[in-house]
């Protein structure tokens, strides 16, 4: 983060985009992400993601997927009578029980908790998006990665000449 943030006046005019679109696959964001209509539905669509955030807040949403986290898609902590901990996002709730989705990224893989069974749920405190997705990538490769996430957004008429 400090190396990259401190490098935010970056000309992403001259970053591979191909490649940026590319890394958004190998770093699995769309296995949670749409961008320009294409992929999962578990976290928000990221087309206008590069017009709505700075590049620093945009790198800091994807190092640090704590620091916001959207109700909208909150998981829940469920502490069951057994003892099991559970945490997923609730994608159904029907007659007596739950259905709970605990890995965002095998989105077929659900959990089905009795409601009797459950002793405690409150609302988890951590985003379900991992951290360290960006770990494995090189700066450059970040820097291509944030390129293309600024370039699917729409511009305002007046920076359209820059
Ligand atoms: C396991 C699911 C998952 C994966 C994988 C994932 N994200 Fe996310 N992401 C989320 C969720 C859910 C949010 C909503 C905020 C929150 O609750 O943390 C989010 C929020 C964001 C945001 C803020 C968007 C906004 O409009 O608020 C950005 C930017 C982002 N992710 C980028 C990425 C990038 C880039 C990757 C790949 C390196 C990635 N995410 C991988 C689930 C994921």
């Amino acid at each position: 983060m400090e190396d990259l943030a401190s490098d935010t006046e970056v000309d992403f005019s001259i970053r591979d985009l191909a490649n940026g679109k590319k890394l958004f696959g190998v770093a699995q964001c769309y296995k949670c992400h749409r961008i320009q209509g294409q992929g999962g539905i578990a976290g928000p669509d990221l087309t206008p993601a590069g017009y709505r955030f700075s590049t620093h807040d945009l790198l800091e949403t994807i190092i640090d997927p704590n620091k916001s986290i959207s109700d909208q898609y909150q998981a829940t902590i469920f502490q069951m009578e057994d003892g099991r901990t559970i945490t997923g996002r609730v994608v159904n709730l029907n007659g007596d029980q739950y259905w709970v989705q605990p890995d965002m990224i095998k989105p077929n893989e659900l959990v089905r908790l009795k409601v009797q069974e459950i002793e405690d749920m409150k609302p988890a405190t951590v985003s379900v998006m991992p951290v360290g997705l960006l770990d494995n990538l090189t700066s450059e490769e970040i820097l291509d990665l944030l390129a293309y996430l600024k370039s699917t957004a729409p511009k305002p008429a007046d920076e359209l000449g820059e």
